[in-house]
């Protein structure tokens, strides 16, 4: 279930039980947490990052049990890096949640999912002076700890020659599908910081993701995902949320910087398939 922040007004999902502390809120600048100012509308790619939700970003792709699993983010990741990715994401998940009010109104779909940032209500706050200094759980959810990232893109056909036409234009038919297609392939991306790995979060984020917002509101019937070959973990939380492997890509990953351990890697493709 979608919920709000009293004080925000920030639209959060809880994990379910034993989970329950643990919430998926759309990325952050620090005026969504501080003005209480109830502006969920800003389309704002000026303002700055919470610096909690920074240095979780920093540390853990900086942190070999994440980055190494990861061909996307860069390395060394800067705090440069960690800004402006949130920033970009700031301004697009307001996007989707901007239109997706009028959508459901009008019976439309979701052009996207705005829920990328995995929080931790029972950690301590990594900036005590910041937030609204209610009581109780809205103050919990505002200053919850962000812990991991999830992201919802339409699928990059990992299957078809990396830069080749085919894929390109794969790639754009998938893209110019309107929003609530039945065609259009999705494809999930993610990490958890080590301090919470194991304990059965991100396939219960995942879970969540798909039955909470990918079906009802964006009306998803494909989502793809793709894991470097050694990553058990990856593969596994796919399989506990109904993703089934479809095949090995060769060298399929683009060539790897040295930290990374240099070369191309071979890839996993699993999808998930929605059953009526
Ligand atoms: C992959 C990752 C997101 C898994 O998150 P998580 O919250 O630890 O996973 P869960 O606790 O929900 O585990 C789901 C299943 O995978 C298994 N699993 C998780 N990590 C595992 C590992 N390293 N080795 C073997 N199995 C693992 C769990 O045991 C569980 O299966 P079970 O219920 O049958 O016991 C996390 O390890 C991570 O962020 N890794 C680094 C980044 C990354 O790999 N991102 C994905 C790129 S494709």
């Amino acid at each position: 279930m979608i919920q709000h922040d009293p004080i925000t007004k920030e639209p959060y999902i809880r994990l379910p039980a034993p989970l329950s502390h643990i919430i998926l809120t759309p990325p952050r600048l620090e005026e969504d947490i501080t003005n209480n100012n109830n502006n969920n509308n800003n389309n704002n790619e000026a303002g700055n990052p919470p610096t909690g939700d920074l240095s979780a970003a920093i540390t853990a792709l900086n942190d070999p049990r994440v980055f190494l699993w990861l061909e996307g983010p860069p390395y060394p990741y800067l705090a440069d890096h960690a800004s402006s990715f949130i920033r970009r994401s700031h301004a697009e998940c307001q996007r989707i949640l901007r239109s997706a009010e009028q959508e459901q109104e009008q019976g439309k779909w979701a052009d996207g999912c705005p829920f990328t940032d995995i929080r931790d209500t029972s950690l301590p706050s990594p900036s005590p002076s910041s937030g609204p200094v209610e009581s109780g759980d809205a103050k919990s959810i505002a200053q919850a700890s962000k812990i991991g990232d999830f992201k919802v893109v339409r699928y990059p056909f990992y299957e078809l020659a990396r830069g080749s036409d085919e894929q390109r234009d794969a790639r754009l038919r998938n893209e110019a599908l309107t929003a609530g297609d039945e065609a259009i392939e999705w494809s999930v991306g993610f990490w958890l910081a080590p301090s919470h790995h194991r304990q059965g979060i991100m396939s219960a984020a995942l879970q969540s993701i798909i039955s909470e917002w990918a079906i009802p509101r964006m009306n998803a019937w494909t989502i793809g995902a793709c894991t470097f070959v050694e990553n058990t973990g990856s593969k596994k939380t796919l399989e506990k949320c109904g993703f089934v492997f479809q095949e090995t890509i060769i060298q399929g990953s683009a060539e790897l910087p040295e930290a990374k351990g240099g070369g191309r890697r071979d890839l996993h493709v699993l999808k998930w398939r929605r059953n009526i």
